[in-house]
């Protein structure tokens, strides 16, 4: 399979955006925040809260970095003013991480301090190792004076739970732990199935203990039912977890979670970068275009 997904990828870009589109638009919400505003409010009716993404990274200017940050803010209006049940999720390098960091902090900081003052919230994900430090950086400068931010920490990468003491021990942890989606060198990252889940594992443990609030972002099955069965045994509370997943992926698991009484946020990108985005998880994870591919099949 794997050589199959890798040559699905190679042959992806000669094919017209229209058909890119058929099977990507499961997993996006749409090019425009009306989509995703769309989308989320069916998904609050049926019990989900969300985290709105607007698609982009890596922008080459400051101007765009500008475009993207005021894009953030209209998203955290928006969610007051249409009553959403949900939050924003933000890439450090779509606010120019790789261009200026200081301009970035700056621009990230606006955003979670109007964050703040609708009584929202802001994930800073994690992207590849080059950004780790650096997103880290600005995250710890950020949370002391802004409960209106977290962060993301991969289980692949071997520092991580390192990071994860780090950040319970200066009572700043509250973040979304998952398995990490780029493609890291095996000096340092675990590269074993088993051995990502039992770091995953080890890192949901370390933040219920602590009372941190953890999200966790997963579909794998195996991890869900390692959570339950971890969430019983320390006796944790309802308020001090949730789970995520990516729109369009893993439905039924999804309904399973939440109609057990589990809070369950769905991950909702949208945006008209959509194609690039797109194509560049699929170069970084081929195993994606065999999920896709899956799905179109499956579903006729
Ligand atoms: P696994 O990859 O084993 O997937 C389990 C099953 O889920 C698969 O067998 C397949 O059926 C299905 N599946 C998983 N991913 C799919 C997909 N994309 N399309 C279709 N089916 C799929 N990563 C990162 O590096 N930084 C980040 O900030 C984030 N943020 C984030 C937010 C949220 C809400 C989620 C759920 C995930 C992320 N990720 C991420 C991605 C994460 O690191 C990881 O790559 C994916 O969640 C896949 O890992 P699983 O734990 O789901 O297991």
């Amino acid at each position: 399979m794997t050589g199959l997904n890798t040559l699905i990828v190679k042959l992806l870009p000669f094919f017209p955006k229209s058909f890119v589109w058929l099977f990507s638009r499961r997993y996006i919400a749409g090019k425009t925040l009306d989509d995703a505003v769309e989308k989320t409010k069916t998904l609050n009716a049926s019990g989900y809260c969300t985290t709105i993404d607007v698609l982009g990274e890596d922008v080459t200017s400051l101007d765009d970095a500008d475009a993207a940050k005021r894009e953030c803010l209209k998203v955290l209006e928006t969610i007051q003013a249409e009553n959403l049940d949900a939050n924003l999720s933000l890439k450090l390098t779509a606010l120019g991480l790789k261009i200026d960091k200081e301009r970035c902090y700056e621009m990230t900081r606006e955003i979670v301090e109007k964050a703040g003052k609708l009584g929202n919230f802001v994930r800073i994900d994690m992207e590849d190792s080059s950004c780790t430090d650096d997103t880290l950086e600005i995250y710890r400068r950020l949370r002391p004076s802004n409960s209106s931010v977290g962060t993301v920490i991969q289980a692949y990468l071997k520092r991580s739970l390192n990071d994860v003491h780090g950040l319970i021990a200066d009572g700043i942890a509250h973040l979304r732990l998952c398995k990490g989606i780029y493609d890291e060198p095996p000096e340092i990252a675990f590269s074993d199935k088993e051995e990502i889940r039992d770091n995953f594992m080890a890192m949901i443990r370390e933040m219920l203990q602590s009372r941190a609030y953890v999200g966790i972002a997963t579909h794998d099955r195996k991890i869900v039912e390692r959570s339950f069965d971890l969430l019983v045994s320390m006796k944790a509370d309802r308020s001090d977890y949730e789970f995520q997943m990516l729109l369009g992926v893993t439905e039924k698991l999804r309904s399973q979670i939440l109609s057990q009484g589990h809070r369950m946020r769905v991950y909702v990108p949208y945006g008209r970068q959509w194609h690039g985005y797109c194509m560049r998880r699929l170069k970084e994870n081929p195993r994606v275009a065999g999920h896709i591919m899956k799905n179109i099949f499956i579903r006729g």
